[in-house]
């Protein structure tokens, strides 16, 4: 079923850590909560979770209220980021736990557990303890004993964060397919943009306890409603514009959109600019002069400042070694007016 949030406000003391937050989780759906530290992301998991009140605000599952429900009685799979499992008990016995609480029959259990420790390639290992095993290895095991009981919900705050690069990858994929696989409502915090993109059906954005924006990866990273979210998914160049309404100015040059501009300030992915060849036109020209070019390999990044908005300097990128451009070469740049993004 869906998750419905409507209207959440929760304080500690005197930090508002939610304000007003309303999105919705579809069904079947991988939805992250993205932002940096402190925005709320841990705050917003453990007031779905039950685990803290909200001092305002709803939080329906299908059509029921689970407001005021408390955590045991949501059915909902928690795992946190590390150190979750009970050191004493092996695999096995914690993936048992959740069902021993709630008085599965023996060999109900006994045929869960296997499917569980299955699920997450950990056949093997179902007696050994915590200990004995790797961070990753860990971290399946949280899973397995989270979906034990077939959960309506799983929630997961950062689960791979205290992995190494290599186990984050792979569990990254691995997490997604046990989602898809069981087709399970699923809640992932990362503050990862990269974990965000690769992994999520929806991204909700959170900044200072709002949420900046909710969509999928291509929605926010094509129409990004505000700076916070262009920067924070992507990299992206941002310029102030002169007389937005009336007459959009960058620098000296007129600079042509797709739509009426309502803020001052626009952004420009940097693959959206373009090295123009010398008859090749575009919706807005612009002269450059290239300042630094740092070759990675695969491509350049290169640092460019435009004669018409000298103080508004430029980052792009070009294929490979891209001969010939190096600092102090002058050059024509070319921006589509779809590409300039309205910035709030
Ligand atoms: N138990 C708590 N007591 C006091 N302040 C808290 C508590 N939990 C979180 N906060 C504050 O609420 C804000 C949001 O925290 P949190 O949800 O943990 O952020 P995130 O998970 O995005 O890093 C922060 O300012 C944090 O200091
Ligand atoms: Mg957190």
């Amino acid at each position: 079923m869906d998750i419905r949030v409507t209207g959440l406000t929760k304080r500690f003391g005197s930090t508002t850590a939610l304000s007003d937050v309303t999105m919705n989780v579809p069904e079947g759906s991988l939805t992250c909560f993205l932002g940096p530290s402190g925005c709320g992301k841990t705050t917003l998991l453990r007031v779905i979770a039950g685990l803290e009140d909200a001092d305002s605000g709803a939080i329906m599952l299908g059509d029921a209220d689970l407001s005021h429900t408390p955590a045991r009685d949501r059915n909902f799979g928690v795992v946190f980021q590390s150190y979750s499992l009970f050191p004493n008990l092996s695999a096995a016995q914690n993936v048992a736990y959740g069902l021993e609480c709630r008085k599965w029959s023996k060999a109900d259990i006994r045929v869960r557990v296997a499917e569980m420790l299955e699920l997450v390639h950990l056949e093997d290992q179902r007696d050994k303890l915590p200990a004995q095993m790797s961070g990753g290895q860990q971290q399946r095991v949280a899973i397995a004993r989270a979906l034990a009981p077939h959960p309506s919900l799983l929630l997961l705050d950062e689960p791979l964060s205290a992995l190494d690069a290599k186990v984050r990858e792979e569990l990254r994929h691995e997490i997604r397919a046990i989602q898809q696989r069981l087709g399970i409502t699923t809640i992932m915090v990362t503050h990862d943009q990269n974990e965000a993109l690769e992994m999520a059906d929806q991204i909700v954005v959170l900044n200072a306890g709002r949420i900046e924006q909710a969509g999928s990866a291509r929605a926010l990273y094509d129409r990004p409603r505000t700076r916070f979210v262009a920067e924070f998914i992507g990299a992206i160049n941002t310029f102030t514009v002169q007389d937005p309404q009336t007459d959009p100015h960058l620098g000296t040059l007129r600079l042509r959109t797709s739509e009426p501009l309502a803020s001052s300030t626009v952004g420009v992915r940097p693959e959206a600019i373009k090295v123009l060849g010398d008859a090749e036109e575009a919706d807005n020209v612009f002269a450059a002069t290239i300042e630094k070019a740092t070759f990675l390999g695969n491509m350049t990044v290169l640092h460019a400042r435009l004669e018409a908005a000298p103080d508004q300097p430029v980052v792009f990128e070009a294929h490979g070694p891209a001969d010939g451009l190096e600092a102090g070469r002058k050059l024509r740049l070319g921006i589509a007016a779809g590409d300039v993004k309205d910035l709030a």
